[in-house]
């Protein structure tokens, strides 16, 4: 992967079907280098089947009002996000957003949440939210770059764990520079 600003070629575009061994991999990775940024841990997902992975991931890209996307710079998979629009249509919850490390700020987080709030406002969804560990800096700064704001929700990131989870709550902007366009 070239690291160098010339170099640089990244896509967004939303997980197809039969790819779930590419999606499960990058949750691997992500649950094994953010064991704090989600609420299920490495070892309870690698316990599921192919089963349990083929039947959430294909029901997830199948349904209208669910996506997967992934990011991938000069072809190679580094990052993912999980969206899913409420049965009202109103809100539209992200989650398992996850950057390779080695590409984290240049852009990559920035472009999928821009594509899965992007997707959700076409559909007509104006408000989104997620949640996120209430110590994890450089999450809430993405976040609140596209108009996240701290709600009041908080709750254990899990049982037996010191960390808290935070909602974070957001009228959808296509993209921080046309908020004012709403
Ligand atoms: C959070 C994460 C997805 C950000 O991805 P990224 O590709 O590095 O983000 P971007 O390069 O698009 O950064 C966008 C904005 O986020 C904020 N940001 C990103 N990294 C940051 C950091 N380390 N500290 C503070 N703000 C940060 C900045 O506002 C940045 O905008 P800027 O570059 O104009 O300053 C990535 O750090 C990651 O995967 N972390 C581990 C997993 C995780 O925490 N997931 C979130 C679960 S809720």
């Amino acid at each position: 992967m070239g690291t160098d600003a010339t170099l640089w070629f990244m896509e967004v575009r939303t997980l197809q079907r039969g790819e779930w061994p590419l999606w499960r991999q990058l949750r691997f990775d992500a649950l094994s280098d953010s064991p704090d940024a989600f609420r299920p841990t490495l070892e309870e997902e690698q316990d599921q089947s192919d089963e349990w992975w083929i039947d959430i991931i294909e029901t997830t890209i199948e349904h209208p009002r669910g996506g997967l996307w992934i990011a991938e710079v000069d072809s190679v998979p580094v990052g993912m996000l999980f969206a899913r629009i409420d049965t009202d249509h109103a809100v539209v919850e992200v989650g398992a957003m996850w950057v390779h490390p080695s590409v984290r700020g240049r852009g990559v987080g920035s472009g999928l949440l821009s594509a899965a709030l992007e997707w959700a406002r076409s559909r007509g969804v104006r408000h989104a939210e997620l949640w996120v560990t209430e110590s994890n800096s450089a999450a809430m700064g993405l976040y609140e770059r596209y108009g996240f704001e701290t709600t009041t929700d908080n709750q254990p990131l899990r049982s037996g764990s010191d960390s808290t989870v935070r909602k974070m709550e957001s009228a959808i902007w296509f993209h921080p520079e046309h908020r004012d366009a709403g």
